[in-house]
């Protein structure tokens, strides 16, 4: 049996962080996936490989109850989402016979582009696929999020909904619905540079910010809950420079919250210079991705090319309605 499953990677419109402390934030899949080709084997071990996560050959030995880890190279920081993602599934559904998984990723690794909810729910579902079973998309979710906490120290459930359901979500932490919505076209492209910090270091950090100004940046949330709110009105209505404008507030609020950097700065300022109707970290922040949008495509294209000439990799982006996939082929 081979399976082929694949998982979109996301951009957070607006949010992050405060979505940690139960606010809603607006957040889309985008056009960029993480596949993994699984076939099963009889060899009592599971196989993985990744170049483009640089994992050269990590290997999984299930002997009886233990289980111990092989990285044959300088492991990256997906092999932890690689490993726990795998203790999950086996968790979940019992042991398989052995298997060989090959992971390919369409986005850079730690950027917060999602990349790692996108592995951890392509994982666990070529591993479901393998034994011929179906998750549910509440189900595989819950699956990815116990995946992150495992490997990061908490989440909000943000990134594993949208990877699993796909489009355009209206995401509410404290309710079990989340709304998935009709947005018009989004022009998106995304900065990169290099992240200084993971997920889990920089969600620690406003958590210690928190626990020092408790009431201010109490507000600061609350904030970014009513932008959240006023996001959703103005994509509802294809108000693009009113989200454009939330956006840019959000990137303010990001910023007190000690998530920026001066590298995130550059790329947030360049690229509203050269048009974008909005521009904001997207994700944990630290380094890594800045989302911005813009009206057209001929000024997503002068953003691509001023984030570029500062040493930032453009990445152009559409939103994705397809989340997981599964398909099976028997020998
Ligand atoms: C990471 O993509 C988003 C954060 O809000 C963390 C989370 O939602 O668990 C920073």
């Amino acid at each position: 049996m081979k399976v082929s499953a694949s998982a979109p990677g996301k951009v957070t419109l607006l949010g992050e962080h405060a979505v940690v402390y139960g606010k809603p934030a607006l957040v889309t899949a985008i056009d960029k996936r993480v596949t993994v080709l699984a076939e099963e084997t009889n060899s009592g071990r599971i196989v993985i490989t990744s170049p483009d996560l640089h994992l050269s050959g990590l290997r999984m030995i299930m002997s009886g109850t233990s289980t111990h880890y092989e990285v044959c190279a300088d492991p990256s920081p997906a092999a932890v989402y690689v490993t726990e993602a795998v203790r999950t599934a086996r968790e979940k559904m019992g042991d398989i016979t052995g298997g060989d998984f090959e992971i390919h990723s369409e986005m850079p690794v730690g950027a917060g582009l999602g990349t790692s909810a996108a592995v951890a729910a392509a994982i666990i579902s070529a591993y479901a696929g393998l034994q011929d079973r179906r998750l549910d998309t509440r189900e595989l979710s819950e699956m990815v999020r116990s995946v992150e906490v495992r490997a990061q120290g908490s989440s909000s459930g943000m990134d594993p909904t949208v990877v699993v359901n796909g489009g355009v979500l209206y995401f509410d932490p404290n309710k079990k619905d989340t709304r998935k919505l009709n947005s018009g076209r989004l022009y998106l492209l995304v900065g990169y540079t290099p992240r200084v910090m993971s997920t889990g270091e920089s969600v620690r950090r406003v958590r210690t910010l928190y626990e020092r100004h408790s009431g201010t940046v109490s507000r600061v949330l609350e904030s970014i809950e009513d932008l959240v709110t006023e996001g959703f009105a103005a994509l509802a209505s294809g108000d693009y420079a009113g989200l454009g404008e939330l956006m840019n507030i959000n990137h303010g609020l990001l910023s007190a919250l000690g998530v920026s950097s001066l590298r995130t700065e550059e790329v947030v300022h360049v690229s509203r210079s050269a048009g974008a109707l909005g521009s904001k970290i997207t994700g944990a922040g630290m380094g890594g991705a800045v989302l911005s949008l813009s009206e057209n495509p001929s000024i997503r294209k002068r953003i691509a090319q001023a984030v570029s000439a500062i040493g930032a990799q453009p990445i152009v982006l559409s939103c994705e309605p397809k989340g997981v996939t599964v398909e099976r082929r028997s020998g």
